[in-house]
C-alpha cells in the first residue's frame, strides 16, 4: 500500500483525455480577472471587517496587510503551478503530481471543506443583506425563515431555516449548469457593481477621517491570546479571520482546463486580481476605522452600511447594501464553480465515485454541481456565519501551504521544466507562504483547529478504508 499511497500522478494533457471527460475551452484573461475579483471581494470586506476590528481594534489595518502579504506569496506560487500544470483541480492536482496520492487526498479533502463552507458563508452573508434590504422596502420576512437555529448557553434558543440563503444557492447552481461562458460573462458585469460600491464607500467615508479614532491603535497586541471575555484577540487573530477576504484567486486555477491560452491568461488572472484586491481592502479599512470608532461597527452584520448611516449618509448606505445584494452572488458563483471542478477531477482520478465525473452535452458537470449545491444548502440553511468562515480558512490555509511546497519541490526536482510564469524570488516567496499560512493557522480560534483536525481524521479513515484499497485493485 505504501507505494500506492505515495504514488504520483502523471499529468495528462487535457487534449489526450476521453472526450466525455473534456471541458470546453471558452475563457480568456478578462474572464479570469473578473472571476478572480468576483471571487475575492465579498463577505470578507463587507462583513468580516467588523469581526476583524473586534479582534484587533484599529490595527485591523495591519491585519489586512499581513493577510494580504501572505496571500500574495501564495498567489505567486499558484500562478507558477497553475501555468506549469494547466489542468483542473488546483492545489489538489499539484499535490497529486508533486507530493503523492495521500497528500493529494488531504489537500482535496480540505478543499472540499473550504469551497463548501465559503459558498455557505457567503450565502448566509447575502441573506443578511437581502433580508435587511427587503425589510427597508416593507417586505419583512418572518424571522424564523431568515436564519438557522440559534444557540444560547449550549442549548437551541430558537429554531429556523435560512430560506434566502437556500434560494440564492439554487439560483447560482442553475446558472452554472447552463454553461460556463454565460455565467462568467454575467459575473464580469456584477463585479463592476461590487467595485463601484466599495469606491462609493471610500469616497463618502474618507472625508470623515479623524486620526483620533485610531488611538489606541493596537489595544489587543499582536499575537493571539484569550481576552477576559473568552474571545481570542490580537492582530494575528484578526488576520486569521480577515484572511477570508483575500482568497478566491485560487478559484481561477480551477478553470485552467477551460482557458484558451493558460500560460498567459492564468498568470495575469491570478496575480492581477490579487494585487487589485489588496489595494482596495487597505483603502476601505483605513476609511472605515477613520470614519467611525471601531467599537461601534465591530458587532454589526453590515458594518460598512452602518458606518455610512452613522456619518449621516443613508442614501450611500442603501446603495452599498443594494449593491451587495446584487453582486455577492458572484462570490457564490466562483466558489460553486471551483467546488464542482475539484469534485470532478477527484472523481476522474477515482478518488471519488467515477460516475460523478460525466459532463453533459454542454460541457458542464451537471451531477456534481447538483450534488455540491445540495450539500452547501444544508450548511447555508442551518449554520451561523462566524464558525463556518473560520473553518473555511483552515481548509484554505492547508491548500495554500501545499501549493507553495509543491512549487519549491518542483524547483529542486525539475529546475529546467518549462514554466510559462516564474514566481520571483521563489524561495523567499515559497517560505513566506508556508510560514505565513502556518502562523495564520495557529492564530485561528482553537475550536476551529480541532474541528478541522477532526474533518481530516475522518477523511484519512475514508482514504485508508475505501479509496487506497480501490486504487490498488
Ligand atoms: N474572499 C471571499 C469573500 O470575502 C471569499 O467573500
Amino acid at each position: 500500500m505504501a507505494s500506492g499511497m505515495f504514488r504520483r500522478k502523471a499529468i495528462v494533457p487535457p487534449s489526450e483525455m476521453a472526450a466525455e471527460h473534456q471541458l470546453a475551452r471558452t475563457l480568456s484573461w478578462p474572464h479570469l480577472v473578473a472571476l478572480g475579483v468576483g471571487a475575492i471581494v465579498g463577505t470578507g470586506i463587507l462583513t468580516l471587517i467588523g469581526v476583524g476590528a473586534d479582534r484587533a481594534g484599529p490595527a485591523v489595518i495591519v491585519s489586512f496587510a499581513v493577510a494580504g502579504l501572505i496571500c500574495a506569496c501564495a498567489a505567486l506560487a499558484y500562478a507558477e503551478m497553475a501555468t506549469m500544470m494547466p489542468v483542473s483541480g488546483s492545489a489538489y492536482t499539484y499535490s497529486y503530481a508533486v507530493l503523492g496520492e495521500v497528500f493529494a487526498w488531504v489537500v482535496g479533502w480540505s478543499l472540499l471543506a473550504e469551497y463548501t463552507l465559503v459558498v455557505a458563508t457567503v450565502a448566509v452573508g447575502w441573506s443578511g443583506y437581502a433580508t435587511g434590504f427587503l425589510a427597508g422596502l416593507g417586505l419583512a420576512l418572518p424571522d424564523a425563515l431568515t436564519h438557522g437555529p440559534t444557540m444560547a448557553d449550549g442549548a437551541v434558543a430558537s429554531w429556523g431555516v435560512n430560506v434566502p440563503a437556500l434560494v440564492i444557492v439554487a439560483v447560482v447552481a442553475g446558472l452554472l449548469m447552463l454553461g460556463t461562458k454565460e455565467s462568467a460573462t454575467l459575473n464580469a458585469v456584477l463585479v463592476v457593481v461590487k467595485v463601484i460600491a466599495l469606491a462609493v464607500f471610500v469616497g463618502v467615508a474618507l472625508p470623515y477621517f479623524d486620526g483620533a479614532r485610531l488611538e489606541p491603535f493596537s489595544p489587543f497586541g499582536f499575537a493571539k491570546h484569550l481576552s477576559a471575555d473568552g474571545v481570542e484577540r490580537g492582530v494575528m487573530a484578526a488576520a486569521a479571520i480577515i484572511f477570508f477576504a483575500f482568497y478566491g484567486f485560487d478559484a481561477i486555477s480551477t478553470a485552467a482546463e477551460e482557458t484558451k491560452n493558460p500560460g498567459r491568461d492564468l498568470a495575469i488572472g491570478i496575480v492581477g486580481s490579487m494585487a487589485a484586491c489588496v489595494a482596495i481592502y487597505m483603502i476601505v479599512a483605513v476609511a472605515a476605522v477613520g470614519a467611525l470608532s471601531y467599537t461601534r461597527f465591530a458587532d454589526s452584520p453590515e458594518p460598512l452600511a452602518l458606518i455610512l448611516r452613522e456619518i449621516g449618509q443613508p442614501g450611500a448606505a442603501r446603495f452599498l447594501a443594494g449593491s451587495a445584494v446584487i453582486a455577492l452572488p458572484t462570490v457564490i458563483l466562483a466558489f460553486l464553480y471551483g467546488q464542482s471542478r475539484i469534485f470532478f477531477v477527484m472523481a476522474r482520478d477515482r478518488l471519488l465515485p467515477e460516475s460523478l465525473a460525466r459532463v453533459s452535452a454542454r460541457g458542464t458537470p451537471v451531477r456534481i454541481t447538483l450534488f455540491t449545491a445540495a450539500i452547501v444548502m444544508l450548511f447555508a440553511g442551518f449554520l451561523p456565519i462566524d464558525a463556518i468562515a473560520a473553518l473555511a480558512n483552515a481548509g484554505t490555509l492547508t491548500a495554500f501551504a501545499a501549493v507553495a511546497v509543491c512549487m519549491l519541490v518542483m524547483r529542486r526536482r525539475a529546475p529546467d521544466m518549462a514554466r510559462p510564469f516564474r514566481a520571483p524570488a521563489a524561495w523567499v516567496v515559497g517560505a513566506g507562504a508556508i510560514v505565513g499560512c502556518a502562523y495564520l493557522f495557529i492564530s485561528l480560534p482553537s475550536t476551529t483547529q480541532l474541528w478541522f483536525l477532526g474533518w481530516n481524521v475522518v477523511g484519512l479513515l475514508l482514504y485508508f478504508l475505501f479509496v487506497a484499497r480501490r486504487q490498488a485493485v
